[in-house]
């Protein structure tokens, strides 16, 4: 049988793995801006950009959009854009790259919008 201190230590432990396994979004302190051609956004699909935390979309031709790279379920940063949504790894979540809502998956409420300037050929986000 476990003593208090035992469990109080194996709690601990977990509490920690827990920490360590969705501690991986970005640090706001730790972003950069970028400028991003347009023409490598891809239309119907997007880009992350893990250096600054923003996701931009294209879901139709001329339409860029940006939201924040930060899983609104338990901080992951998403990692790619897939051909049915922004994509968390850590759980299974998929944004909508037209307005960020959750579609599928644990998270249920949208990436936030990142306020993206148009340069004419490309676009930059300053976090
Ligand atoms: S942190 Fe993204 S799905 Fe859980």
């Amino acid at each position: 049988m476990s003593t208090r201190r035992e469990l109080l230590a194996s709690g601990a432990a977990i509490a920690a793995a827990m920490l360590v396994g969705c501690s991986n979004g970005s640090n706001p302190e730790d972003l950069v801006a970028v400028t991003v051609a347009k023409s490598d956004i891809p239309v119907g699909g997007g880009v992350v950009r893990a250096e600054s935390g923003v996701v931009i979309t294209q879901p139709e031709a001329g339409t860029f959009l940006g939201f924040t790279s930060v899983c609104t379920h338990q901080q992951c940063d998403v990692r790619e854009v897939r051909e049915d949504g922004i994509y968390c790894a850590c759980h299974g979540s998929l944004f909508s790259i037209t307005d960020g809502s959750p579609t599928a998956g644990p998270a249920s409420a949208p990436l936030g919008f990142v306020v993206l300037v148009d340069n004419g050929d490309s676009l930059t986000h300053t976090p």
